[in-house]
């Protein structure tokens, strides 16, 4: 079987969340499980040459109105050939999707683009006349026409199937009408049948219904995906796929992610030796400038500052928590459209100093610091698809705090492997707060903390469970 990942974002190459991080590590778990694979993303201006080898593949494609030109180069790592598409597109921007003043207006052209190579490439330097293409979310979704549009018609690909993997459908590529024709496709695939959305180009909508198998990345999601209030107006389509519909949980990266040997730590520790973790707590007190106190519980949070994360939750409950004699350490940073949530942190900060830190910006290094100097981490999100914070907490020993839904549902149990709530207020997250800091110090906790610790969160695990929808996506398209 041989695997054809396409993606906005292969860590470490590109990463603006968890789905970078997803593509990456399950790409290499399959390699080691026997399955070939390769990966198509763009070069981005911040993917650095080193190491790439050129292939002599060039890609020609129609955008908009004008015909282009992209180069494949290529690197192999840990046995994953990592194919990337050289176009100014990619590379002559800041950003993966937008920049401060917003979303590209050409991402739909962009992202046509990377689904054009990944074809090119399967077609030029894969072995395998039949890949399987795994399709990360609306940027690759439209992959399933260009394949039977372009190649399909000519012998190539007959028996490829396509698998359409979820990872945040609220972001669904949806476009006014116009942005079609840029497509370089066929009237006819702008109708109900194919792209067309309520009178709008919907990407990821066309991917929903051509994709021979779905997933997403939890159970708990994959099912509220079919509920009216859980599937961001899809759920329709979702429910008329729920037989090809499976919901696998995020693994994390267990090198990358491991408190005994993580080089970004002032020092390891593990669950049988917590030593290191208290001096990654003092350590991350004096980094941040927060008052260096071994007693006073202290709270993390990583990841995009948004409304599906509960940033207002947060910020609204900041107050309290100091109150109680917490500290709290968040990482984050926010698209353009959400950008008061840095400013109103920002002065939250400044209102606590030695309480309260704030950092504004991407910083790997400080989220494994905060990981591993925290004693607690929040995740009061609205809605997660599975949220892998959680399970880099759990591994390194700080107790997540999560809102009981999709995959945080899935992955955390109140008081056995951290704290959940339901209602998605600030008071039902101050209340799990509350228990959190009220069994802080005390032999429950530290039962709680050893049994998170030894969670089973790998790739290893999971791997078998894609290799089974691949296999089914398979013979669907055998059975035609
Ligand atoms: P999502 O993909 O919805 O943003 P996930 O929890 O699945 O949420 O994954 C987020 C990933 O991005 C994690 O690896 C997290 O550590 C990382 N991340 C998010 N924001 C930042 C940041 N400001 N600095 C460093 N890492 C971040
Ligand atoms: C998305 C989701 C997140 C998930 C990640 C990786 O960004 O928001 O919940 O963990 O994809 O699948």
């Amino acid at each position: 079987m041989h695997v054809v990942m396409v993606s906005s974002e292969v860590a470490p190459y590109s990463k603006s969340g968890g789905m970078g991080d997803v593509v990456g590590a399950l790409s290499a778990a399959l390699v080691k499980a026997g399955v070939a694979v390769t990966t198509v993303s763009p070069r981005y201006g911040s993917v650095d040459d080193e190491g790439l080898v050129d292939t002599d593949v060039v890609v020609r494609a129609r955008l908009g109105t004008t015909e282009q030109e992209a180069t494949l180069r290529e690197r192999v790592v840990d046995g994953v050939r990592h194919l990337f598409v050289e176009h100014g597109i990619f590379a002559d921007r800041q950003g993966l999707y937008g920049d401060q003043n917003g979303s590209f207006g050409d991402n739909h052209l962009r992202f046509a683009l990377l689904q054009r190579a990944a074809l090119e490439a399967a077609r030029n330097l894969v072995d395998d006349p039949a890949p399987v293409f795994h399709l990360h979310d609306w940027q690759a979704a439209g992959l399933p026409a260009y394949l039977d549009h372009f190649y399909r018609p000519l012998g190539f690909f007959r028996d490829s199937p396509t698998v359409l993997t979820l990872h945040n459908p609220m972001h669904q590529g949806r476009l006014p009408h116009r942005f079609f024709d840029d497509l370089d496709l066929p009237a006819h695939w702008f109708s109900p049948a194919g792209f067309e959305w309520y009178g709008d180009l919907g990407l990821l909508k066309c991917g929903i219904l051509h994709a021979d198998q779905l997933t997403t990345v939890s159970p708990g999601f994959a099912w509220e995906i079919t509920r009216p209030e859980g599937g961001f107006g899809l759920d329709a389509l979702f429910r008329g796929r729920f037989a090809d519909l499976t919901g696998i949980l995020n693994g994390i990266d267990t090198e990358v992610w491991d408190p005994t040997d993580d080089p970004h730590l002032p020092a390891p520790f593990s669950a049988d030796d917590l030593a290191g973790k208290r001096l990654c707590k003092s350590a991350l007190q004096d980094e941040l400038g927060l008052v260096r106190d071994p007693e006073a519980p202290l709270m993390g949070s990583v990841g995009r500052l948004d409304p599906q994360k509960g940033t207002e939750l947060l910020l609204e409950s900041i107050p309290w928590i100091l109150d109680q004699g917490a500290q709290v350490a968040v990482l984050g940073s926010a698209a353009a459209a959400h950008r008061r949530f840095e400013a109103e942190l920002r002065g939250l900060a400044a209102r606590f100093p030695g309480r309260l830190s704030v950092t504004v910006g991407f910083s790997e290094g400080l989220a494994h610091r905060i990981e591993a100097g925290a004693d607690l981490f929040a995740m009061p999100s609205l809605f997660e698809p599975c949220g892998l914070n959680q399970l880099y907490s759990q591994r390194y020993g700080t107790l997540p705090i999560v809102r009981r839904t999709g995959g945080l549902a899935d992955s955390v149990e109140e008081g056995r492997t951290g704290y959940t709530f339901d209602a998605p207020t600030g008071y039902a997250f101050r209340g799990a707060v509350h228990r959190a800091l009220a069994q802080h110090g005390t032999p429950a906790q530290a039962a709680i903390r050893d049994r998170a610790m030894r969670l089973e969160v790998g790739w290893s695990t999971v791997v078998g469970r894609y290799v089974e929808v691949f296999e089914r996506a398979i013979e669907a398209r055998r059975a035609g």
